[in-house]
C-alpha cells in the first residue's frame, strides 16, 4: 500500500502529504504518557541499554549527509539543552578527508534514511575503529548502517520513494527530540520543558495536518517564482536547518538556484546581493532587524512567521507571508519545511521537471 502512489501525482507529494501519519508512526509505543503523577517519559527500546553510556560521553557527533545531516543539525540545539554533552556536527565525506578525530568517549550517531549512504557507512567505519560508541538513526531495518552501529532507534516513516526526501526528515527530526528527551535526566529545573516537548510531540500530528493545508497558496507562490534564477533561504536558530533543507529541496527538484543561509551571516556577505529583483524566503525567528534591511533594500521578501504574528512582523503589503501554527521550539523546524517541501514540488511540477526522479541523483548514494 505504501508503494504506490494511491490518489497522488507522485510520491513526493504523496510523501509530503502523508506526514501527519508518518510521524504518528514514529513516535507510536515510544511516549509514555504520565497517570496522575504527570510523569511523562520516552522509552527507546534499541537505546536503553547504552544511555548511561551516552550520557557519560565526552561529545556527542552528529553524521550524516544532505537531508540527513540537515535533520542533525536542526536536532543539535535541543539535544545540548537537555543532555549537557557537547554536540558537534560532520558531513560524513568531509570528516573522512580530513579523518577528523573521534574518541572511544565519543557517540557517533549516525543519521541516514536508507541505511546504505556509503559514505555515510565508511564514516560509521571509521568512528568504530577509533572506538566509539556508535548509535544508527534509520528508517531501513536490516540496512547495513543499522547492522554496523552498536545501537539504534528505526525511524518508521514507512517506505519513502521520492529520491527528495520529505517524511524522513520530519520523521529523524521527531527521532532526535525525543532521543533528547531520552539522554537529559528528567530533574525538577527542566521538568516543565520536557513535558511541554512530550506535548508538543503528542499534537504535533494535528499541526503538520493544519500546515499541509497552506498547499494551495505555495502553488500560488510557485507561479510567481516558476521564471526565477534564484531563492535565497534565510534562517537562523532552530530555522537555520530550515534553510538549508528548504534551499536543498528547490535545487534538487525544480533545478533552480538556491542556497540555505545562515541570517545572521547575512550582514557578513549575503546582503550585498539583495536587489529588487532577487526573491527571498525568511523563516522568522528574532530576525526582525534582519527583515527591515531587507525591505530598506527593497528585497522582494517572502517571510514566514508563526500563526497571527504577520501584522506585527511584516507591517505594510510589500511583504508575501505564509503563516504557521506554532509548536514548542524544536519542534518547529518539523512545521516550517512542510510550506518549503510544498513550494519545492509545485515548482517542480510547472517547471515540468521529474518530480521523483531528479536528473543525476539516486534515491540512495551507495558510491563514493
Ligand atoms: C535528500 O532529498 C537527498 N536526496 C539526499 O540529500 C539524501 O538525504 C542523502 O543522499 C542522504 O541519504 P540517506 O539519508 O539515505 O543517507
Amino acid at each position: 500500500e505504501q508503494i504506490n502512489k494511491g490518489n497522488y501525482e507522485h510520491y513526493m507529494q504523496k510523501e509530503i502529504h502523508e506526514q501527519p501519519e508518518s510521524v504518528t508512526t514514529t513516535m507510536r509505543g515510544r511516549l509514555i504518557r504520565g497517570g496522575s503523577c504527570k510523569a511523562k517519559s520516552v522509552l527507546l527500546g534499541g537505546l536503553k541499554d547504552h544511555l548511561k553510556t551516552i550520557r557519560r560521553s565526552r561529545r556527542i557527533v552528529f553524521v550524516g549527509c544532505g537531508t540527513s545531516y540537515n535533520a542533525a543539525l536542526a536536532s543539535r540545539p535541543i539535544l545540548e539543552e537537555l543532555s549537557d554533552v557537547p554536540v558537534t556536527m560532520e558531513v560524513a565525506s568531509d570528516l573522512l578527508d580530513r579523518q577528523g578525530p573521534i574518541y572511544r568517549e565519543d557517540t557517533a550517531v549516525f543519521v541516514s534514511q536508507s541505511g546504505e549512504t556509503a559514505d555515510t557507512l565508511n564514516a560509521l567505519e571509521y568512528a568504530s575503529e577509533n572506538g566509539a560508541l556508535c548509535v544508527g538513526i534509520t528508517n531501513t531495518v536490516g540496512s547495513a548502517i543499522a547492522r554496523h552501529t552498536h545501537c539504534g532507534v528505526h525511524i518508521n516513516a514507512g517506505a519513502e520513494i521520492g529520491v527528495a526526501s520529505t517524511k524522513a526528515y520530519t520523521s529523524q527530526i521527531v527521532v532526535m527530540a525525543m532521543l533528547a528527551l531520552a539522554i537529559g535526566g528528567d530533574t525538577i529545573s527542566n521538568r516543565a520543558r520536557r513535558e511541554a516537548i512530550i506535548d508538543g510531540l503528542c499534537d504535533l500530528p494535528n499541526k503538520v495536518r493544519e500546515v499541509l493545508k497552506l498547499d494551495a497558496e505555495m502553488k500560488e507562490l510557485a507561479k510567481l517564482l516558476i521564471a526565477e534564477q534564484s531563492l535565497l533561504v534565510f534562517g537562523r536558530g532552530y530555522n537555520y536547518a530550515t534553510a538549508l533543507e528548504g534551499a536543498l529541496k528547490v535545487k534538487e527538484v525544480a533545478l533552480m538556484h538556491s542556497e540555505g543561509i545562515l541570517a545572521g551571516e547575512m550582514k557578513h556577505g549575503p546582503l550585498a546581493l539583495v536587489d529588487e529583483n532577487l526573491p527571498y524566503c525568511f523563516t522568522y525567528s528574532k530576525q526582525q532587524s534582519v527583515i527591515q534591511q531587507l525591505h530598506a533594500r527593497k528585497g522582494r521578501l517572502i517571510v514566514m512567521c508563526s500563526k497571527g504574528d504577520a501584522a506585527s512582523v511584516c507591517p505594510g503589503d510589500s511583504y508575501r507571508v505564509i503563516e504557521v501554527p506554532i509548536v514548542e521550539d524544536c519542534l518547529q523546524p518539523v512545521i516550517n519545511i512542510v510550506p518549503l517541501q510544498l513550494l519545492a514540488y509545485h515548482l517542480t511540477v510547472l517547471r515540468g521537471y521529474n518530480v521523483d526522479q531528479p536528473r543525476n541523483l539516486a534515491k540512495s548514494v551507495t558510491t563514493q
